[in-house]
């Protein structure tokens, strides 16, 4: 991937839609095929094997099939009409809708565990206690976060432009209120940008009541 492009998916990044109209979701630089590695290592160390969960922010949707292979009940939400359009042409197993985390259709409390990778970390600090909110709402008590986001220990991208790259105090300064905080790893994205960009990988409980 050249510059060229990465300015294009940039300048893109507002237009969610038109980004999924005009390219091929294997081409992305999120694309991965195969669940997050992150993730399938909590699942397997913590031994889950149900429950209803949330891939938030889905796009391509190979996320939320993954989850749903290994006997997950899997919704799967995106605010771009063309990603879920295309992503249901993959899975009858995923009940897959258009829904924009920050002003969610959700219901309180429908789901124990929720999926976001590289959701978060598109949005400003003034956006973050509205997706928080959000989050808590639509989790169970007791229920999880896991958030795959772009660190901060990340040089080789422009650390001025979107995705924001965070670091730990950030997430902890937005979650800590209303979520236990079980772990920050510092982890990688598989693949993006051409490289494997650093990443942080965040497990959070929501705190109860
Ligand atoms: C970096 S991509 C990650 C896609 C997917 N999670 C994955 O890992 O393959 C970010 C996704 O968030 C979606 N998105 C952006 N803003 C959103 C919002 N406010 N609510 C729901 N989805 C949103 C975009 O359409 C895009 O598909």
């Amino acid at each position: 991937m050249t510059n060229k492009d990465l300015k294009s998916i940039k300048k893109n990044f507002l237009g969610w839609d038109d980004y999924y109209k005009e390219n091929k979701v294997e081409d992305m630089p999120w694309y991965e095929k195969n669940l997050d590695h992150d993730l399938e290592n909590e699942i397997k160390s913590n031994n889950l094997d149900k429950g209803r969960f949330l891939d938030l922010g889905t796009g391509p949707g190979t996320q939320a099939i993954q989850l749903a292979k290994r006997k997950f009940e899997v919704t799967a939400t995106d605010i771009s009409q063309s990603a879920i359009e295309k992503a249901k042409k993959l899975s009858t197993e995923v009940n897959f809708f258009v829904d924009n985390v920050l002003d969610s259709k959700l219901s309180d409390r429908e789901f124990d565990f929720i999926f976001d990778r590289g959701i978060f970390h598109l949005f400003d600090v003034s956006q973050r206690p509205q997706y928080v909110k959000q989050i808590k709402r639509i989790l169970d008590d007791n229920g999880i976060l896991f958030l795959k986001c772009m660190s901060n220990a990340e040089k080789n991208l422009p650390d001025d432009d979107m995705p924001h790259k965070l670091s730990k105090q950030e997430i902890m300064d937005a979650f800590e209120n209303d979520f236990e905080i079980h772990r920050i790893d510092d982890t990688v994205f598989n693949e993006a940008f051409g490289i494997k960009p650093k990443a942080l990988f965040a497990v959070l409980k929501k705190k109860f009541p």
